[in-house]
């Protein structure tokens, strides 16, 4: 019998597998999809209030992804990386994610994190960087994106944004919720992301 986590990593890997993008494609023949399930306690977040309205904007081909992840949205494990001392009680009340896999998901991975983030309306998630290398696909349209010194982009559902290694990105949604999947590859895969614009290091001189 598959378990309703087996059906999760099944339709990830289905929609991902249906993405028309080079990037997305060499990642998804990468990745080893036979995984060894982790079992987690479920964690529910004020997030989770936003799904019923995610499900019903997904277009047809996230939908069977946006359904069950709000049908069994009580029997996840949702996670933050960020405080309040971050960005704020309005945005930890409207952030989450669910890790199907990587080096604490449903599924284990090490090479390789992936899931889905949610933000609830009228957030912003402010400049930010990490090592890992993240494609990022939203599932719902209507917000905006910008990466590195550009400004902010409208990005539809299914549009594949990459963010190369170090390279700050910030979101910001508008007046519905978003969904996007990620996948993360090549640094720590579980590090919270510095924020704020690029530092320099300094020592050169
Ligand atoms: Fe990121």
């Amino acid at each position: 019998m598959p378990t309703i986590f087996d059906e999760l990593l099944d339709l990830f890997h289905a929609y991902l597998a249906g993405v028309d993008n080079d990037l997305v494609s060499q990642e998804v023949a990468r990745i080893s999809w036979k995984m060894p399930a982790r079992p987690l306690e479920p964690r529910a977040l004020g997030c989770l209030g936003h799904l019923d309205r995610i499900a019903e904007l997904a277009p047809t081909d996230a939908k069977p992804l946006a359904r069950l992840v709000a049908d069994q949205r009580g029997a996840l494990r949702w996670g933050q990386t960020y405080t309040a001392a971050d960005f704020g009680q309005d945005f930890i009340d409207n952030y989450g994610w669910l890790e199907v896999f990587g080096t604490r998901g449903h599924f284990v991975n090490d090479e390789v994190a992936a899931g889905l983030l949610i933000l609830g309306p009228d957030i912003v998630y402010p400049d930010h960087h990490h090592i890992a290398e993240e494609i990022y696909i939203p599932l719902t349209g209507g917000t905006e994106w910008r990466m590195g010194e550009g400004g902010f982009q409208l990005r539809d559902a299914g549009e594949v944004i990459h963010h190369a290694s170090n390279v700050r990105h910030a979101m910001r949604t508008g007046e519905e919720p978003l969904m996007a999947l990620y996948l993360w590859r090549g640094g720590p895969l579980a590090q919270k992301s510095t924020i704020g614009p690029m530092v320099d290091l300094g020592g050169r001189g």
